[in-house]
């Protein structure tokens, strides 16, 4: 009998459990200052911003979501039939990703319910209404597997981490861009090698990736409606969630060889190709980008990563004096130091910023 018809609640709690941990490599859930949000005024960037809304509004991807519409028959292998570890890293990765995705609907209705800007108010109607189909669709996909997660239990007792919208901007700017880049370039790899496409869910990514696309192009408004959202010290706040989140990715995505190997392209190759998407697209907002032709940045980067995982691996083995933990801690600060402060390449944004999804 396979877990797909006997769905084990204990496995459920488990995931939900997953979810809910705060690390600093889990997507998070966020809170903000709602009322200094609902203040924001778009009329610098109006015309753009009302054709944004308009493409929102006529919800292109109303019946994308849904197992039977044309794109490929839903054939999900049962999990006991996938290699063991190649099964562990499928769970965390549809988790984290629905995390992800749940993060972005749990604010983005929070903000539409506190609001009573109208501009503001649509695009969080809007987006809340994509996030939700996409964590929807992801719960659907672990709930096949008996291990669907409770969302309203994450909803509730997920800890939440206070940002002001300044930084909700940056952080998530960057988190719709690079997840669109993410699932694109799943996306075209598997176009490139059908044979390696294990689970159903990646034959979804090529039009829910515009979502994704289009939630950043609405941060990136949002940015450009206040030019001082991206100068001055702001500028450096922004380079320090390019490298937080490049880093991030990084150092997660090494820790599922068996996903990345199924599919066929290497973690290391994956970030080349999904940094290069990122730092091309942000050139609309963002007056720095990481030099991604550096061999330095990929050099400290997985200097980066290596002390993270000396840090896990101390932390597992226990019995280790704290003064070593918090060594490692020091050393891996360095390393996201000299990635911060390394000389970025210089980028003037466009007048206008409004991009279509093209890679
Ligand atoms: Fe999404
Ligand atoms: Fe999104």
């Amino acid at each position: 009998m396979t877990r797909q018809s006997a769905p084990d609640p204990a496995d459920s709690n488990h995931t939900t459990r997953m979810a809910q941990v705060n690390t600093l490599l889990n997507p998070r859930f966020y809170t903000t200052d709602f009322d200094a949000l609902d203040a924001m005024s778009v009329e610098a960037v109006r015309g753009e911003w009302d054709a944004l809304i308009d493409e929102l509004a006529e919800d292109g991807n109303k019946r994308h979501f849904k197992r039977e519409n044309g794109i490929a028959d839903w054939n999900a292998q049962p999990l006991d039939e996938l290699p063991a570890k190649l099964a562990e890293e499928l769970v965390d990765f549809l988790v984290s990703s629905l995390t992800a995705e749940f993060s972005g609907c749990v604010l983005y209705a929070e903000m539409k319910r506190r609001g009573s800007n109208p501009d503001i108010c649509a695009l969080f109607r809007y987006m809340a209404r994509d996030e939700s189909r996409h964590a929807g669709f992801i719960n659907d996909a672990l709930k096949d597997y008996g291990l669907g997660i409770n969302l309203g239990f994450l909803t509730r007792e997920k800890q939440y981490t206070f940002f002001q919208p300044k930084f909700i901007f940056y952080a998530t700017y960057l988190s719709e861009k690079i997840g669109y880049a993410r699932y694109i370039t799943i996306y075209r790899h598997l176009q490139r090698h059908p044979e390696r496409c294990f689970h159903p869910i990646f034959n979804w990514f090529e039009q829910w990736c515009s979502d994704e696309f289009r939630h950043g192009e609405a941060f990136a408004l949002l940015m450009r409606a206040d030019p001082k959202l991206t100068s001055g010290l702001n500028a450096r706040w922004m380079r320090f969630f390019q490298i937080a989140v490049y880093a991030t990715m990084y150092i997660r995505d090494h820790k599922r060889p068996a996903f990345f190997d199924a599919i066929g392209i290497g973690p290391k190759e994956y970030a080349h190709k999904v940094f290069a998407i990122t730092n091309e697209v942000s050139k609309q907002v963002f007056p720095s980008l990481p030099d991604l032709g550096d061999d330095r940045f990929w050099t400290r980067l997985e200097k980066l990563r290596l002390r993270s995982e000396a840090i896990d691996a101390a932390k597992a083995a226990g019995g280790l004096a704290r003064a070593k933990i918090l060594l490692l801690a020091a050393r891996a600060a360095a390393q996201f130091a000299a990635l911060y402060f390394a000389r970025p390449l210089a980028n003037t944004p466009p007048a206008a910023s409004r991009l279509q999804p093209a890679w």
